[in-house]
């Protein structure tokens, strides 16, 4: 009988693991082959395949009610494995959507013909999320190799608009509430902290990403014949970007900062207890020198305060050389980091409202909202974080840190407040990824530890009494 005080999962599952090392590797690369871009709208069939690629997968290892369900954009794949009368039941999120690959000429190889080197999966996807969907595939699949049912009830919902905002996860959650019962969530799409080491992450930021137009004349004018006698909507959006945020780091729009929540002493003191190496990250980006809101240490500025970032810029005369004119439009696409208690809408508004008062004459300026998602705190005491923590002990010998990301999970305020459930935030990339960058890569070793971790927390919390 397998004595979890002797090893850290079952010994039949380890061997059914260690059996399909390779299998799970190719699936992982086959899977990761798979270009589902969720913004493009070029690659909406790719969408359907990565969902019937999960389906396919599903069946497999035996779930039930599996469902590619359709949405307004891209699928969501749905499917349980029930099979422990009594036990808690578990909903398991991970995305499937992956982030566009622009710079191409950036990948030492191609984003979508991934290949294991140097002890690291490297493809676009392999460690945000596809990498840890495939986990979680694996960890099921070596149960049933090994003739065991996972000790507790799985619910397994797969998003592909992830990368997108998560809009059509939102009214499905609603709309299937009943579907989606159980006692605690768990998300795999977060990572492990400094250098590697394990954590579970109990804060994420939120999101407001929104689009600024700023019109002026119908086409682009000689910029000698009008030049100092209309506005020049490039111009134009400079001021309005200059405004948003100071040199000391802090967003200028009025209001900004009335819902956060305070950090406590305690939580200050936790997060220097983690002794982020400043240096270290710097020299890891590098860039000469990090910059921000004065007052709060890095660790403290990148996850834990809000903050306010252009993505992009365009409009007028890119080419080479000069092209002497006064562009017709220019436009910039911004997001802001939100922590709680902030709320999308309200900054998006206070946004809109700063925008529209501190726009220069002579031009229209328009602001949109592409989309929003709330912040998220999550109970590091609550017995299914503790369960993960055990699991992870298990697996490493160590307990885990407990972390804060910078980041955004959209879903994670939605099965919080919606669901109403706890929410344990166990992802397994390393922080050196590149996620959304050129050559992500995911280490080999994560992907094998973190399958049993997963392993073992199936078993951690089949022990935790259903609410
Ligand atoms: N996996 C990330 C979230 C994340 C980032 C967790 C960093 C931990 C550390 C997720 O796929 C992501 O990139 N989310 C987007 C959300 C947005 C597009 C709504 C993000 O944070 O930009
Ligand atoms: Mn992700
Ligand atoms: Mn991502």
């Amino acid at each position: 009988m397998y004595d979890p005080s002797l090893a850290p999962i079952d010994p039949a599952i380890e061997s059914a693991l260690d059996a399909s090392a390779d299998s799970r590797r190719d699936a992982l690369l086959e899977f990761a082959r798979i270009p589902s871009i969720s913004a493009l709208p070029s690659h909406a069939k790719d969408m359907a395949k990565a969902a019937e690629w999960i389906s396919g997968r599903l069946y497999l290892i035996g779930a039930t009610d599996v469902e590619v369900a359709e949405t307004a954009l891209h699928p969501i794949v749905y499917g349980r494995i029930h099979e422990a009368p009594g036990a808690p039941t578990v909903l398991v999120y991970c995305h499937y959507d992956v982030q566009p690959v622009d710079p191409l000429e950036l990948w030492e190889a191609p984003p979508f013909d991934p290949v294991v080197r140097d002890g690291r999966f490297a493809g676009r996807g392999v460690a945000d999320d596809k990498g840890q969907l495939v986990m979680h595939l694996a960890a099921i699949e070596a149960m049933r190799t090994a003739r065991l049912a996972p000790p507790v009830n799985l619910t397994f919902v797969f998003e592909g608009e992830e990368e997108f905002g998560s809009r059509s996860l939102y009214d499905w959650i609603e709309a299937n509430r009943d579907k989606l019962k159980a006692d605690v969530a768990v998300i795999s799409d977060t990572g492990y902290f400094q250098g590697n080491l394990p954590a579970i992450t109990v804060g994420l930021r939120g999101i407001m990403y929104a689009q600024i137009d700023v019109v002026g004349p119908p086409v682009d004018l000689h910029s000698g014949m009008y030049g100092g006698t209309v506005q020049n909507p490039a111009n134009a959006l400079a001021i309005i970007i200059a405004a948003l945020k100071g040199g000391d780091g802090r967003v200028r729009i009025p209001g900004f900062y009335e819902d956060v929540v305070a950090l406590t002493p305690a939580e200050r003191e936790q997060m220097r207890a983690l002794a982020f190496d400043e240096e270290a990250f710097r020299a890891s980006i590098p860039v000469p020198a990090l910059v921000g809101e004065s007052g709060w240490s890095v660790l403290e500025r990148k996850t834990a305060r809000p903050t306010l970032d252009v993505n992009g810029i365009w409009g007028g005369f890119q080419g080479e050389g000069a092209k002497t004119i006064i562009p017709a439009h220019a436009h910039a696409k911004l997001s802001t980091r939100l922590v709680a208690n902030q709320d999308p809408m309200k900054v998006y508004e206070g946004l809109r409202a700063f925008v529209a008062q501190i726009a220069p004459p002579g031009v229209t300026v328009e602001t949109t909202l592409i989309h929003g998602g709330n912040p998220s705190l999550t109970p590091t005491d609550h017995p299914a974080t503790q369960a993960a923590a055990r699991a992870i002990h298990a697996v490493y010998g160590i307990d885990p840190v407990y972390i804060r990301e910078g980041g955004s999970i959209p879903v994670t305020s939605a099965f919080d407040h919606t669901l109403g459930l706890p929410v344990v935030l166990l992802g397994f990339a390393q922080p050196d990824n590149n996620a959304h960058a050129p050559n992500e890569t995911f280490l080999v070793e994560n992907f094998e530890k973190g399958t049993r971790v997963i392993v073992r927390l199936w078993d951690e919390l089949s022990r935790m009494t259903p609410s």
